[in-house]
């Protein structure tokens, strides 16, 4: 049922994926399984990518695993800056959820690069999910939500609006600008153009299989050059999967 979406479903995650996919019924208003499949078997697409959205995990933070983003700091960002801020500068952060990462590398950015406004430098984010796009979209987040954004970053990229009793962040327009949202499955093809001078794509390659992991780590070699940059998830690897990337950290790796 989630072929088109690569997922694979662990025996392990059965009570989980349980949980969820009840939730759904209820909200459908439904009062068996069956009255569910017999939705789906009739189904025009709408559902199931709504079925998809329940069982994958959205979670995500601002500054999560600051290693890389000291790694980007470094190796790429600053000796970017260094050499004169000179060409383009590509990141992509795939499978983005509600932009916290896309964010947070466009914070980096204004950090390492004192020129970042009038460079060429694009960050793309994509994600499979409308819903979490359209989060990031907002770009507005809780207090709880930003909690983990250093004091003068926050001070810098975001402005508080009311909410009600209480106050959320919005980013500011000038940063939210280096960021383009888009509607993308990584189990398909790619549609953009390289070379991307780094890549992040975290914690969205442990729910596929192991042949659609193959398959998207191949297309992302070929819009990478020799030194460019690929960030994975905390618990994932590239060890058997793919030889066109070399382990530089700790799941930082580099194209060959
Ligand atoms: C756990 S979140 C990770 C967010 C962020 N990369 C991070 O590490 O904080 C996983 C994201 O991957 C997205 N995703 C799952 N399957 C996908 C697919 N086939 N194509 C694109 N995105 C996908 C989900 O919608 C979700 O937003």
């Amino acid at each position: 049922m989630l072929e088109d979406t690569g997922i694979r479903l662990a025996d392990s995650k059965r009570e989980l994926v349980y949980g969820r996919v009840t939730r759904r019924l209820r909200a459908l208003g439904l009062d068996s399984f069956r009255a569910y499949r017999a939705l789906l078997e009739r189904d025009d697409g709408r559902e199931r990518e709504a079925l998809r959205s329940v069982i994958t995990t959205k979670l995500t933070a601002f500054g999560r695993e600051a290693h890389h983003f000291d790694h980007l700091r470094d190796q790429l960002l600053r000796p970017w800056a260094a050499a004169g801020a000179r060409g383009r500068l590509r990141i992509w952060s795939a499978g983005c959820a509600s932009g916290e990462e896309p964010y947070s590398i466009a914070m980096a950015v204004a950090k390492a690069v004192p020129q970042w406004q009038r460079c060429d430098i694009r960050i793309l984010a994509t994600d499979i999910d409308e819903s979490v796009l359209d989060h990031a979209r907002a770009a507005t987040y809780t207090p709880a939500q930003v909690a983990r954004v250093p004091f003068a970053d926050r001070e810098r990229h975001f402005v508080r609006v009311a909410d009600g009793e209480g106050v959320r962040y919005r980013l500011r327009p000038a940063l939210a600008a280096l960021v383009t949202l888009r509607q993308l499955n990584l189990i398909g093809e790619l549609p953009m153009r390289g070379p991307l001078d780094a890549i992040f794509c975290r914690n969205v390659a442990i729910y596929f299989d192991r042949q659609a992991q193959q398959r998207m780590y191949a297309r992302f070699a070929r819009l990478q050059r020799a030194g460019d940059l690929l960030f994975v998830g905390h618990s994932e690897s590239l060890h058997g999967i793919s030889d066109d990337y070399a382990l530089v950290g700790r799941t930082i790796y580099r194209r060959r």
